[in-house]
């Protein structure tokens, strides 16, 4: 079903005629940057109408384009000859498209994993040797590669996404039926189970697809070369404190966070389906980053996270041990993932961070994106996952987590929503 809407999505692999100067810039990217002439290239640039536009794959695949070149304009010179305004043939166009789609007018996940990439052979595989990207980065085959790997954790975790919505559907009729008591069809949990354990499954591939980072993406070219590229402007340690300044649509800076890999949908719902809590600093910043993913994405996530039901107070209010220990095994697989990602930030940020810097970009320190310190900060999501584990004895709770109404939308909502995940969707029709 995915893999259908994935092939679906990607007719196109550049705009209409009208917009080949962004299809040339875009294409032309890494080049322009090494030899220092993108902001010459930027200045000849011509301002087209961004209406000229059609379907949903084209305003994608713009944004796409439009916030690469904005990220080489902005950082070609390094973090000392950074320009603090964005000229209006680029700022313009590229603020509306945002709007349009309700994504961030800044090199995103959205872009770089989600919107990134294009299959070889349409009949063949979805596999690394069958995938390339569209647009590149400064860095080679190493940036195209980092791209390709962030695509395939997504479409590791898309592939699970059924066995969520099915539990979703479960956990509503069965909320129905029994209206908060403890009386579950051992049906029900049988399947719920099988479901739980798909999920696991696909979190074990997740992991196995972010292991093949390594294999062709050194940390120094993460760190020194692709890195800066994805970073954002505004705060007190970035280059433009201030933020910038997108000409031709107000004179007031804009602040923005930098791409970052926390704009995944896929965590945040596995957090809000597996009942994972965090709290204060932790929950502000990755609510945050669900301002960078596409909309549908974000109304998934808070979907599932306002139902009154919840697969915990399903899986503890049951004695079937089965589903008890489905459950345990997705939250562990979960914990297992995120400390695998940790190591993947020790590698490729910490260690080269603590090297003397070999580029232009000294002041793009080991902050995340956020401006958080990493590894605590990481460090404290994991422990929030791994809490929820339960403990042997744990099989009656309070109906607690605070949801108490009947959820206004039904599970065939949450299906309209997750076919959307990965901005996959076959729904062209923008809001205009
Ligand atoms: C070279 C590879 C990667 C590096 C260096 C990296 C680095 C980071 C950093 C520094 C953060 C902290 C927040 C921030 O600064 O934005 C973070 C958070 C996060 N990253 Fe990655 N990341 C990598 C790959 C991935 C991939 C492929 C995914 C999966 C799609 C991913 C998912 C996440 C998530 C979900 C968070 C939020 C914290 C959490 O939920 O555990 N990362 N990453």
């Amino acid at each position: 079903m995915f893999c259908d809407a994935l092939t679906m999505y990607y007719k196109i692999k550049s705009l209409p005629a009208y917009f080949e100067p962004w299809n040339e810039l875009a294409s032309s990217l890494p080049d322009l940057i090494r030899e220092k002439k993108l902001r010459d290239a930027v200045a000849e640039l011509p301002l087209l109408d961004h209406n000229q536009l059609r379907e949903y794959s084209e305003w994608r695949l713009a944004h796409l384009q439009l916030s690469l070149i904005t990220a080489g304009y902005v950082w070609q010179n390094g973090d000392k000859g950074v320009t603090q305004v964005l000229p209006k043939s680029l700022a313009y166009p590229f603020f509306n498209i945002s709007s349009q789609l309700g994504l961030q007018p800044v090199l995103s996940h959205a872009d770089l994993a989600l919107a990134n990439w294009s299959i070889i052979d349409q009949n063949g595989p979805y596999d690394f040797e069958n995938l390339e990207c569209l647009y590149h980065l400064p860095g080679g085959k190493a940036a195209d590669w980092f791209c390709m790997v962030t695509f395939m954790v997504e479409l590791s975790f898309a592939k699970c996404m059924q066995s969520i919505v099915r539990i979703l559907e479960l956990l509503g009729s069965a909320g129905n039926l029994s209206a908060g008591v403890a009386r579950h069809e051992e049906q029900t949990e049988t399947e719920v189970s099988q479901c739980l354990q798909q999920v696991s499954t696909a979190m074990n591939t997740m992991q196995d697809s972010l292991a093949r980072m390594r294999d062709n993406l050194e940390a120094n070219v993460f760190f020194n070369v692709i890195r800066p590229f994805l970073s954002g402007w505004g705060g007190d340690t970035n280059p433009l404190p201030e933020g910038l300044i997108y000409e031709g649509i107000s004179d007031t800076p804009v602040k923005l966070t930098g791409g970052s890999a926390a704009q995944s949908t896929t965590l945040q719902v596995l957090d809000a389906l597996l009942g994972i809590k965090h709290i204060q600093d932790k929950r502000e910043f990755l609510v945050r980053m669900r301002e960078f993913m596409p909309p549908e994405h974000k109304h998934l996530i808070e979907y599932i996270e306002q139902l009154p039901y919840t697969l915990r107070d399903f899986v503890t209010s049951s004695s079937n041990q089965v589903v008890k220990a489905a459950y345990n095994h997705a939250i562990s697989t979960l914990t297992e993932l995120r400390d695998y990602h940790i190591q993947i930030v020790k590698m490729y940020v910490v260690l080269p961070a603590k090297k003397a810097n070999e580029g232009n970009y000294e002041s793009l320190d080991n902050k995340g994106t956020g401006g958080t310190s990493l590894i605590p900060f990481l460090k404290d999501i994991w422990a929030d996952t791994r809490e929820r584990l339960l403990a042997d004895n744990q099989t009656s709770l309070n109906a607690s987590d605070g949801h108490s109404s009947v959820a206004g939308l039904t599970v065939l909502a949450a299906l309209a929503a997750a076919a959307v995940i990965l901005g996959f969707s076959a729904v062209s029709a923008l809001r205009r």
